[in-house]
């Protein structure tokens, strides 16, 4: 992979259970190890993780392909990547 090139996690959400008061850092650079949170990798380019508090406990689809519109949040734009296989 290039520097900068996103490529991906997962070809499906990540669901994660977050409670009130949780603060979690989503990647934004597509770098991270630790998919789909920040692990500080980021620091090699321009992008900065999106930083959310959550205000109550809450079950979320945090993308996994790195495609969706609404990052972190997934928005169903992985079930269209690979149709043109
Ligand atoms: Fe990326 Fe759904 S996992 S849009």
């Amino acid at each position: 992979m290039s520097d900068g090139e996103i490529s991906g996690w997962q070809e499906e959400p990540f669901v994660v259970e977050v409670k009130a008061g949780d603060i979690k850092a989503f990647c934004m650079c597509g770098l991270s190890k630790n998919g789909p949170f920040c692990d500080g990798s980021h620091v090699t380019t321009d992008k900065m993780p999106e930083v959310i508090k959550f205000e109550e406990n809450q079950t979320i689809y945090a993308c996994g392909c790195q495609q969706s519109g609404n990052r972190p949040y997934c928005d169903g734009t992985h079930m269209t990547l690979g149709e043109d296989k």
